[in-house]
């Protein structure tokens, strides 16, 4: 009678067993592709990146870099300025900005390709940036031997910091200072025309009209409102005979 209670136990071994090799079993096939990249989790963990954040987010960038990571084969490079960058700007500078040259401002960050150090170091001046198109071509310049990679845009040049992130498809690398492109921030031919004189005629003659046509609605409505207060009581008076009935 003794076998009894071992077999039991040996049973219970085996199907732990293969319970477990089971459950180990969908792990073991190759690596899972990590997801999709999330940029407002590597600048949030940079910790100095609150201005670039709520910037992207509000010209809806972010949007437009996931969706350009999920499609293309080439990755991308991102240089990210500080927070200490944009308080250093010129008080204006970014509000003076349309918000279709601050998506043209960010793009200029952006380059449609994953680059390493090395390859920003041995690319082939000047490399145009996601701001490129029908203005031409809005170029960064890279410069420097070994580690010490430079980046102008003409106006500002500024040492490229060592990455957020640096796996494809995605390279990120601080900058303690906004790349201005001189296509946005450089002299410009004065304009020649004024900006049109504004028109006054709207404010003085068509308001009165307007007010008089409300006056007869609102009467009608406080009619309206005693009536339905009247209903109300009659409807609970209905109710309270119902109640008491
Ligand atoms: C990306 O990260 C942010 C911050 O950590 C988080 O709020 C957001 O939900 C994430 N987005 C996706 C698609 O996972
Ligand atoms: C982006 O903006 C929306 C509102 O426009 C806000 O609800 C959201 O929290 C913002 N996200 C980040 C990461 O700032
Ligand atoms: C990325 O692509 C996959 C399939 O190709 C799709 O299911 C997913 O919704 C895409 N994600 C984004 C953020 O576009
Ligand atoms: C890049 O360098 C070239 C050659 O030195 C120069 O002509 C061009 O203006 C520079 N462009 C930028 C954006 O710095
Ligand atoms: C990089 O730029 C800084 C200015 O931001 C300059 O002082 C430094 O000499 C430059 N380095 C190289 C290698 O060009």
């Amino acid at each position: 009678m003794a076998t009894t209670p071992v077999s039991l136990i040996l049973l219970s071994l085996f199907f732990s067993l293969s319970l477990h090799a089971q459950a180990q079993a969908p792990k073991a096939p190759a690596p899972a592709p990590s997801g999709p990249v999330n940029l407002t989790a590597i600048l949030e963990k940079g910790g100095q990146f609150g201005t670039l954040i709520q910037l992207l987010n509000k010209t809806q960038t972010f949007n437009q870099i996931e969706n350009q990571l999920n499609s293309s084969s080439e990755g991308m490079t991102i240089f990210a300025p500080t927070d200490n960058a944009f308080s250093n700007l010129k008080s204006g500078s970014l509000n003076g900005l349309t918000q279709q040259e601050q998506v043209q401002l960010l793009q200029y960050h952006m380059l449609s390709k994953f680059y390493t150090v090395n390859n920003l170091l041995l690319v082939s001046n000047p490399v145009p940036t996601q701001a490129s198109g029908k203005d031409g071509v809005w170029g960064l310049n890279f410069t420097g031997q070994s580690n010490q990679l430079n980046v102008s845009s003409g106006m500002v040049e500024v040492q490229v910091n060592n990455a957020l992130r640096k796996e494809f498809p995605l390279a990120v690398y601080p900058v303690d200072k906004v790349l201005l492109p001189e296509e946005l921030f450089g002299v410009k031919p004065p304009t020649a025309s004024p900006p049109a004189p504004a028109t006054k005629e709207t404010s003085s003659g068509k308001s009165s009209p307007k007010e008089a046509a409300a006056e007869p609605s609102s009467g009608k409505n406080s009619a309206g409102g005693r009536k339905v207060a009247l209903g109300l009581v009659v409807g609970l008076g209905l109710v309270c005979m119902g109640i008491l009935s």
